[in-house]
């Protein structure tokens, strides 16, 4: 197909991709004790590569052993094992010819002590999500305000992650700041009420961000990728915003080394909390910076819909359910919208094809 956007390459960095299609960061929870993922959920990674995504993120991997996993079962990239266990996935999925990028997170108040081995929670401030843990049918602990020497502690665990997944080839690490977890409890004025330089001001509450990026950037070699992910809902509150009416993030980030933006939403189509454009367009109309999307992106028409106002789409359901979803939009098949409950099939042990 001429002129056919969604297949055509885009340079980010040193990279070209080959087209403009990634699979988005998807939690597995196949990790007990040893923070490993079970062989299948590695090697789904690998299939979507080899059915011709151009990228392939990682599930959202836990950035210390204290206080930063939000669900049983999550993945560390930190010790010689663990290393070791990603090598091989990485340079599968560079045979086949794809981009492989580490996303990395600190739950933060949605974390839960019983599965976090030093039993802490922190955030921002001591408040805790209105709505109870849907895994437990509890509520959420109150977290502790997290100290100055929290937040430098925080801050290694990020640094040493994206270490670990450079020493295992990745050629990108994405830092979450999306959805409700510890970076958007400080960003957000409805989790952060802080009166130290963390809080208060748009400038002040985006600092703890800023520091992890410039951070990680130190470790992360120029011509690999370093991402970052917005949203502007959390997966507890959804009710509330955490996009507050100017995109002072964006603008912000634009600022940082950093190599793309990842919008993430439930719709790429859906108008922001209390404006009139989506979260795609007042991205991309704040920055420059390279820019994905995602959110019921599943068949042709909603791709190319998508690339008007960003240069990448992430897939999480479509791709996740569908192994030939690549080649299927190349065809212009007539594909399913995938409703939440669909994607549990993440969750067990039945290995996806
Ligand atoms: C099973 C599953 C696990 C997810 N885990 C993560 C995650 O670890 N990190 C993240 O940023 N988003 C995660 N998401 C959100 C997706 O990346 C994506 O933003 C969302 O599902 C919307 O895209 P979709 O409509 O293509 O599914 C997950 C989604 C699903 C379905």
């Amino acid at each position: 197909m001429a002129n056919d956007i969604i297949f055509s390459p885009f340079k980010l960095n040193s990279f070209t991709l080959k087209n403009r299609i990634g699979v988005a960061p998807m939690t597995r929870m196949s990790s007990p004790g040893d923070s490993i993922p079970r062989k299948d959920v590695l090697d789904f990674l690998v299939r979507r590569a080899g059915n011709g995504a151009a990228i392939v993120y990682t599930e959202a991997i836990v950035t210390d052993y204290e206080s930063a996993q939000g669900y049983p079962g999550q993945a560390r990239l930190i010790t010689r094992r663990q290393i070791e266990a990603w090598k091989p996935i990485v340079e599968a999925i560079r045979q086949e010819g794809a981009v492989s990028i580490m996303q990395m997170f600190h739950c933060g108040r949605m974390a839960w002590p019983q599965i976090n081995p030093a039993n802490r929670v922190i955030a921002a401030s001591a408040i805790s999500p209105k709505q109870k843990n849907p895994l437990t049918g509890e509520p959420y602990p109150v977290p502790d305000e997290m100290s100055i020497f929290d937040i430098e502690h925080v801050i290694t665990g990020f640094v040493e992650t994206a270490r670990g997944a450079i020493a295992a080839g990745f050629d990108g690490i994405e830092v979450h700041g999306a959805h409700g977890y510890l970076i958007n409890n400080f960003l957000s004025s409805y989790s952060n009420r802080r009166n130290d330089e963390y809080g208060g001001s748009v400038e002040n509450r985006y600092r703890f961000a800023h520091e992890i990026i410039q951070a990680v950037r130190q470790v992360v070699p120029p011509d690999r990728l370093l991402t970052f992910r917005i949203s502007n809902w959390g997966v507890a509150d959804m009710e509330v915003s955490l996009f507050e009416d100017k995109p002072e993030w964006q603008q912000m980030l634009s600022k940082e080394p950093i190599d793309a933006i990842s919008v993430s939403t439930y719709d790429y189509s859906a108008k922001a909390f209390g404006t009139d454009q989506t979260m795609a367009r007042i991205t991309r109309d704040a920055t420059d910076l390279p820019l994905m999307i995602c959110g019921q992106i599943y068949d042709r028409a909603t791709a190319e819909d998508a690339l008007k106002d960003a240069d990448i789409i992430l897939s999480a359901k479509s791709i996740l359910l569908n192994p030939n979803w690549v080649d299927d939009i190349r065809r212009s098949k007539e594909l399913p919208l995938h409703k939440s409950e669909d994607a549990n099939v993440a969750y067990t042990d039945e290995p996806l094809p």
